[in-house]
């Protein structure tokens, strides 16, 4: 359901998201803190932990985030906002492919220099190998309060791992965050930090009550393991 095998689309899409250079990464490990709220549970004997990771400090500076949001308003202002990419729960973004200068910074700086470590810290110890984890698809969502989408209602995503990016403050909002049924919490996130969770978890956009929130979402697969991916996936759909 979520591999490259059964969404062939998915070879062509991550070559959009590929780094052309595999930096190091811009912090050392330790200081990719993270917090987890779901209890770990097993597969096939494996105790494979946690499934939703939050940074515990913000992972990327304002300049780069504001540098994302300018260039999104402004794509916007000529193109308008799409609300149909994703068929069953739409939301009102653009997709990086459709904003140049951002994506150039996420394919060759966010996602190898951050990200991927973030994700690899967060379930290398259940991903059979982390080096194939690939995005498959990146876009930056818009809900606001007065004029637009609200909420995304709950959903489960078409990947292995999902991954937000919070690219505006808290006070811009009220309300907000991601929403997850197995813990009955909508977890929000501070501007700069990376919200991560297993996509198979029942999860949502909470609904803001004012104000206009910025998110970059990524769906990520792991290529190459598509056994494990259904297993993986048909897994946590339980939790
Ligand atoms: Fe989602």
């Amino acid at each position: 359901m979520i591999s490259e095998r059964v969404i062939p689309q998915y070879m062509e899409t991550m070559k959009t998201f590929e780094p052309r250079v595999w930096k190091g990464p811009r912090f050392a490990a330790r200081n990719i803190a993270r917090t987890t709220w779901v209890p770990s549970c097993d597969l096939d004997g494996v105790n494979f932990g946690h499934l939703v990771s939050h940074s515990a400090k913000p992972l990327f500076d304002d300049r780069e985030l504001d540098a994302v949001v300018d260039e999104c308003e402004e794509r916007a202002s000529t193109t308008g906002w799409s609300t149909s990419r994703h068929l069953n729960y739409p939301t009102t973004d653009v997709s990086l492919a459709d904003l140049p200068r951002t994506l150039d910074w996420f394919r060759n700086d966010a996602l190898p220099s951050v990200v991927y470590p973030f994700l690899t810290d967060s379930y290398g110890f259940v991903l059979p190998d982390p080096r194939h984890l690939r995005v498959v698809d990146a876009f930056v969502v818009k809900y606001n309060a007065t004029n637009g989408q609200t909420r995304l209602e709950p959903h489960r995503d078409g990947s292995i791992v999902s991954f937000n990016i919070a690219l505006n403050d808290l006070r811009d909002y009220e309300g907000g965050g991601t929403w997850f049924e197995g813990i009955q919490t909508a977890i929000r996130s501070p501007k700069g930090h990376v919200l991560a969770h297993a996509s198979g978890l029942l999860h949502g956009g909470h609904p803001i009550t004012s104000g206009v929130r910025y998110i970059l979402v990524a769906f990520v697969i792991l290529r190459s393991y598509p056994n494990f991916a259904t297993r993986f996936y048909d897994h946590v759909r339980d939790r």
